[in-house]
């Protein structure tokens, strides 16, 4: 008889022990997971905690403002949001390969917390503090699959924002160590967050970033997220939320075909879209969506979203495919 109100009384019970009158912070990335460990935390010790949230301008439409505003507002946490778009942009010019494209990503989204945790250590010693936790989202599957006994080569390198280097001096708080994602939503649920960020599917580290096969750019990232908004709101306009698993959106910079439109010739890039029904990730089908949604939106993405002039459907199951195209 699993109950949200208790295992929200215990963790928020063992955090208070675990961090005393310490100080905390947490990196928020607009999942589920840190959404709800930074809540749990904030429960527990109130402005004790510092959120930060590093915008790597890699994020969807509307993620910064659901962190920055209903996030904020429906649990009272102290944030601070770091811009760095510039940043990301800048380091992350004329790089192609999907590895490397990770590993940039990984690298300046540390260097960007470790900024603000730097001020926020220095403030807190002009005050005679310390800031001495740091909040991780980590799951019960999280510290199965990193025991070891899963025997999954390392595939793609992937970079969890929660992800941070070793070496970093804080003790770690891991209120959702036990538990399992529908746990997680419960617990969030429970505690007010939106439902926005409470249901929201998977979406990785690098986030679109590596939804662009080819070099990132501004003009590409804000053609992707213009088509990946239109993709998301046919989707759940359809009622088809529940059933995917997730849909990546993907642009094909590199990739032009000829098209008309009016009365004139285009010459385009192609979006693809990549529905897939999974119960993990680990194994995943491409998930039959009606026809008239898949016409829907191939429709409003040609017409709304400059310079994409087809939309394409995958339809490969993982394996062969993985769920990203990178
Ligand atoms: P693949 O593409 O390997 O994806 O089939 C499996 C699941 O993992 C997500 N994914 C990531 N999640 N950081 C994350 O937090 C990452 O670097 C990353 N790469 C992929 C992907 O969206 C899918 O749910």
């Amino acid at each position: 008889d699993w109950n949200s109100g208790n295992v929200i009384a215990e963790q928020v019970e063992r955090i208070r022990q675990q961090v005393g009158t310490g100080r905390v912070i947490s990196a928020l990335s607009g999942g589920v997971d840190s959404a709800v460990s930074t809540a749990l935390v904030h429960e527990a010790v109130g402005d004790q905690l510092i959120a930060v949230f590093v915008d790597h301008g890699l994020l969807r439409q509307g993620e910064r403002e659901q962190v920055e505003n209903d996030y904020v507002a429906s649990t009272g946490v102290k944030l601070i949001t770091v811009d760095a778009r510039e940043t990301f942009l800048e380091a992350l010019a004329g790089v192609s390969d999907p590895e490397q494209k990770r590993k940039i990503i990984g690298r300046e989204f540390i260097r960007a917390f470790e900024k603000v945790q730097a001020d926020l250590v220095a403030e807190a010693k002009a005050e005679g503090e310390q800031v001495r936790f740091l909040v991780q989202g980590t799951l019960y599957p999280d510290v199965v699959e990193s025991g070891g006994g899963a025997g999954t080569a390392n595939i793609k390198s992937h970079h969890n924002v929660g992800g941070l280097p070793e070496d970093l001096q804080f003790e770690l708080v891991e209120p959702l160590r036990t538990l399992f994602k529908d746990e997680v939503r419960a617990i969030g649920r429970e505690l007010g967050l939106p439902e926005a960020i409470v249901g929201r599917q998977p979406f990785p580290g690098p986030g679109l970033g590596i939804r662009i096969v080819g070099e990132v750019t501004a003009d590409r990232l804000e053609i992707l997220r213009a088509a990946d908004a239109i993709a998301r709101a046919e989707l759940t306009k359809a009622g088809l939320d529940d059933e995917i698993w997730q849909c990546p959106v993907v642009l094909l910079a590199d990739v032009r075909s000829v098209g008309v439109q009016g009365d004139g010739r285009t010459y385009g890039h192609p979006i693809v879209l990549r529905p897939v029904s999974s119960e993990d990730a680990m194994t995943a089908d491409w998930t039959r969506l009606p026809y008239d949604v898949l016409s829907k939106i191939s429709n409003r993405i040609t017409n709304e979203v400059k310079d994409v002039n087809r939309v394409v459907l995958d339809v490969t199951s993982k394996p062969p495919g993985t769920i990203e195209w990178e």
